[in-house]
């Protein structure tokens, strides 16, 4: 058989209604949407939003947010086609199994690891960091960083970090609650997401009023924008290339914030779970990117208007809590808002692990049932229907990581993988268009292979702009991927073995 051979879509439509044996249907449209925004609100906007406006965009980073929305719309309109009328748990690695072949699939699957469980574990990581400032710097240095972490402190003593032990706490919990059921994750995702928008509507509320609009012009980092340097005279930020000032920073400032959209797609993992994939799938996931798009574009034009995007990349000004120095700086009377956005960070992270790791278990359920990955990711826990072996393996993989492994490493596979999962969805669309015009799609994404080619060139010029060093971990990832191909799955698959 064909390394590229395909599922038949009335194979993979029975294998969503399985009955008793299935996941349980337990999430309506409300849940969907908020289950996007919990994966979407997270490091991406609170962090990346200064980032892009000092380095690259100045206060047109509210532009950067169009144009990645743009670029993430195209690949959300063909998820929704996708989710709708395939609705199974395995998102693009299902998706791919039908269009493109076996062999694309595991591919596919194995690259939405990247995405969602080293999303989980980077998220994880950043949590525990914002979970330590929020408590004033408590916990020792050694219990909140990996071995591969040091520091020396004012007084000479060096602290060597030994596990990363708030990330592996917020795990474990998230893992406990994903065990009980989905719908009890869907409502404590639900209140974590009411929590920070509700504190980013505050900001944006508030700050509106401390807007200077000084800071705002110009609007775009002008060209000739001498360099920043530190008070020893190294160069901090520099805005002589092409993607530092005017047009083209505001491109380089939209690459930047494209983490803050990631996640959307994590709605299609949910539709083996949700009551009418068919409605519901579409609101939940361009709904989601809509609302996100919304609230991005308000908090950046007021972030940039309350601080100079110039503080933004000043050590010993903005750079680091970006928001909450804003608040503390300008917004006299709001100090209060500083712990607030704090604690909302710290939701919003929760809540994006808390998606991601969903992702990831529903993922493996779906190449568990097809025989890609052995059985044990496939069972479904007696009593909750949820795939509680896979939830506490990936603990256990994610939580090694998050533990032991600094957090810059993963920030970068998780837009690799996301991009590429992007890519072959895009594709694929259109693959199913010429190939099965006659199959029911209670989404169609419109101006079809515009879109689907516009999404995947989009995805993929993503992709090589990322750095060389993340493309070769993601290569090496990749190729690891494929030796389980051979040497398991290959031989395991129940499409081969018909
Ligand atoms: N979009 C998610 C975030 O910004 C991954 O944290």
């Amino acid at each position: 058989m064909s390394l590229f051979a395909k599922k038949s879509l009335s194979a993979m439509l029975a294998q969503a209604n399985t009955g008793e044996s299935g996941l349980k249907r337990t999430l309506g449209a409300g849940n969907l949407v908020a289950l996007g925004i919990g994966a979407i609100i997270g490091a991406g906007l609170f962090v990346r939003t200064a980032a892009a406006a000092g380095q690259a965009a100045g206060p047109a980073v509210t532009i950067s947010f169009i144009i990645a929305a743009i670029g993430c719309a195209f690949a959300g309109l063909c998820y929704a086609e996708f989710a709708a009328m395939i609705p199974i748990s395995g998102s693009a690695y299902a998706y791919s199994y039908v269009t493109m072949g076996e062999i694309v699939a595991w591919i596919i699957g194995w690259a939405l690891v990247m995405e969602y469980a080293l999303g989980a574990a980077t998220v994880s990581i950043a949590w525990s960091e914002y979970l330590n400032k929020l408590l004033g710097g408590a916990i020792p240095y050694e219990w909140c960083h990996s071995p591969f972490e040091s520091f020396t402190d004012s007084s000479g003593v060096l602290h060597q970090g030994i596990l990363n032990a708030p990330a592996l706490i917020v795990l474990l919990l998230v893992t406990l609650l994903l065990i009980k059921g989905t719908s009890e994750s869907a409502l404590v995702n639900a209140i974590i997401v009411f929590i920070k928008v509700a504190i980013v509507l505050m900001f944006i509320f508030i700050g509106w009023q401390f807007i200077n609009p000084a800071n705002h012009t110009p609007y775009m980092i002008p060209e000739g924008t001498p360099p920043v340097t530190d008070s020893a005279g190294k160069v901090i930020a520099d805005y002589s290339g092409v993607f530092k000032h005017g047009w083209g920073g505001v491109l380089g400032g939209a690459a930047i914030v494209f983490f803050a959209f990631i996640g959307f797609d994590a709605v299609s993992t949910a539709a083996q779970e949700a009551k009418n994939p068919k409605r519901d799938m579409p609101i939940g996931i361009l709904g989601s990117l809509v609302v996100c798009t919304i609230l991005y574009i308000l908090f950046g034009h007021v972030l940039t208007g309350v601080a100079n995007w110039k503080e933004f990349v000043d050590p010993e000004k903005g750079r680091e809590a970006s928001v909450a120095y804003a608040i503390s700086t300008y917004m006299t009377g709001y100090g209060w808002l500083a712990t607030a956005v704090t604690v909302a960070i710290l939701a919003g992270f929760t809540s994006v692990i808390l998606v991601m790791l969903m992702g990831q278990s529903r993922i493996f359920y779906s190449m568990s049932n097809d025989g890609l990955i052995p059985k044990v990711f496939g069972d479904l826990h007696p009593k909750f229907k949820t795939p509680y072996k896979a939830n506490w393996i990936l603990f256990i993989f994610v939580g090694l990581f998050a533990a032991f492994v600094p957090g810059h490493v993963a920030g970068d596979l998780t837009s690799f993988g996301t991009l590429f999962a992007f890519v072959l969805v895009s594709i694929g669309v259109w693959v199913l268009r010429v190939k099965s015009p006659e199959i029911e799609r209670p989404f169609r994404t419109p101006l079809a292979p515009v879109v689907s080619v516009l999404g995947a060139v989009i995805c993929l010029a993503m992709i090589f702009a990322l750095d060389k060093q993340t493309l070769i971990v993601a290569f090496g990832w990749m190729a690891i991927g494929l030796v389980v191909y051979f040497a398991y799955s290959k031989n395991k698959s129940k499409l081969r073995q018909q």
